[in-house]
């Protein structure tokens, strides 16, 4: 079979990257979409079930720390097109094991771009795409928003390979021309994240009757993305998004921790059929995380009037469709909280 392009997807068996290569592999038959992921315990090919048998649809697995096989990966693929996921991507793992960050965020982004330079010998048709993050700006008051422009200021080791690695993304356009494109956008949420990060955590404990960890006062804000939403504006970015340019992409649906889990609180007592209140006295405040950001709040206006891109799930909603979700996916959370990660969960919270 011969493809218009062939578009080279990293980290694609992940939360982000599964939704994103859904979308490519169905809305692009003419692409071929190479999935390249090494399944740490946050990649899981179940993401991808219901497209793996699919013509323009390939899996390899490998790491992209492996420069000698992300060079033979090119040499064979020839890909017209890179949109990097594949990151370590929880700060509290920042915080216990910052190296594995360094290696897979910085040192494994630079093996991407290397390889890039050097099998585009014409840039024509060619893009290099960065998915990062909003934490890479560091952290905000009580008011005011992230632009494009706003300087770099990271604060936890997550972060800070972030940065790091949008920074050599822009040096490599600078210094070399290569043709890229980044976008830093807020926190993700909906299916088939794993149940480390909030909103999965805190549902399968309320599942399963366990206390749910606030971590300092709870007043800590973040805006929240629907997944989707944001597979849609990387595709859009990706394809019209112009060159060496920064995008931010964000839900404009603020929540502080404790007023969005009392909301799911209430959400999970309704769908589990349980009396009124009997999540919210799971709560319970432990410790700080050492250097939690105050607030993200993303300005995605750029997107929007550039592109015409905008947020489609807010509030309880996306509350709702999430919790509806896990929820009736119980065999997927069962499967991720077995084996490696369960070592990392009970060290973390105990049994
Ligand atoms: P995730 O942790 O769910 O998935 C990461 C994927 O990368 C996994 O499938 C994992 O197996 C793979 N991976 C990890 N190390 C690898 C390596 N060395 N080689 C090859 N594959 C490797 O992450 P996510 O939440 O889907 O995030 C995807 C990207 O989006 C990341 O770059 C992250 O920084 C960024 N991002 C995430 C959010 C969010 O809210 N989740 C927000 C903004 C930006
Ligand atoms: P998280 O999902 O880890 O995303 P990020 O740190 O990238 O924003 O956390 C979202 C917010 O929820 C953050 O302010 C930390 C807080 N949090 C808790 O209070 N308890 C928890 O168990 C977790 C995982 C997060």
């Amino acid at each position: 079979m011969s493809f218009d392009k062939t578009i080279l997807i990293t980290g694609g068996a992940g939360f982000i990257g599964s939704h994103l290569v859904r979308l490519m592999v169905n809305k692009y038959p003419n692409y071929r979409i190479v999935n390249l992921d090494k399944l740490t315990y946050a990649g899981n090919l179940e993401n991808l079930s219901d497209i793996e048998s699919n013509d323009n649809y390939s899996f390899v697995k490998g790491d992209i720390v492996d420069e000698q096989f992300i060079d033979t990966l090119f040499a064979d693929y020839q890909f017209d097109g890179v949109i990097h996921l594949a990151a370590e991507s929880h700060v509290d793992r920042s915080i216990e094991d910052p190296m594995s960050f360094i290696k897979t965020n910085i040192v494994g982004t630079v093996n991407l771009l290397n390889a890039a330079r050097k099998y585009w010998t014409d840039f024509s048709g060619k893009r290099f795409y960065h998915v990062s993050t909003d934490e890479v700006y560091g952290s905000l008051g009580e008011t005011g928003f992230f632009v494009e422009t706003t300087a770099y200021d990271p604060r936890s080791p997550y972060s800070s390979s972030k940065a790091s690695s949008d920074h050599l993304v822009r040096a490599y356009h600078h210094t070399y021309g290569l043709p890229i494109v980044i976008s830093n956008c807020s926190n993700n949420y909906g299916p088939n994240q794993f149940p480390e990060k909030l909103l999965p955590l805190f549902i399968h404990n309320i599942k399963n009757e366990k206390p749910l960890p606030v971590y300092g006062d709870g007043k800590y804000t973040r805006d929240w993305l629907w997944v989707i939403d944001h597979a849609i504006a990387i595709d859009l970015i990706y394809e019209k998004g112009r060159d060496g340019e920064t995008y931010n992409i964000g839900g404009n649906n603020e929540w502080k921790n404790i007023d969005l889990i009392n909301s799911l609180c209430k959400v999970m007592d309704e769908l589990l059929d349980r009396p009124a209140g009997s999540s919210e006295q799971l709560i319970t405040y432990v410790k700080d995380r050492p250097g939690h950001d105050r607030r993200y709040a993303i300005d995605a206006s750029k997107l929007m009037n550039e592109l015409g891109w905008e947020p489609t799930v807010f509030a309880e909603e996306g509350l709702r469709k999430t919790a509806e979700w896990y929820l009736s996916n119980s065999e997927w959370l069962e499967n991720v909280t077995s084996g490696a990660y369960q070592k990392y969960y009970t060290k973390q919270y105990g049994e």
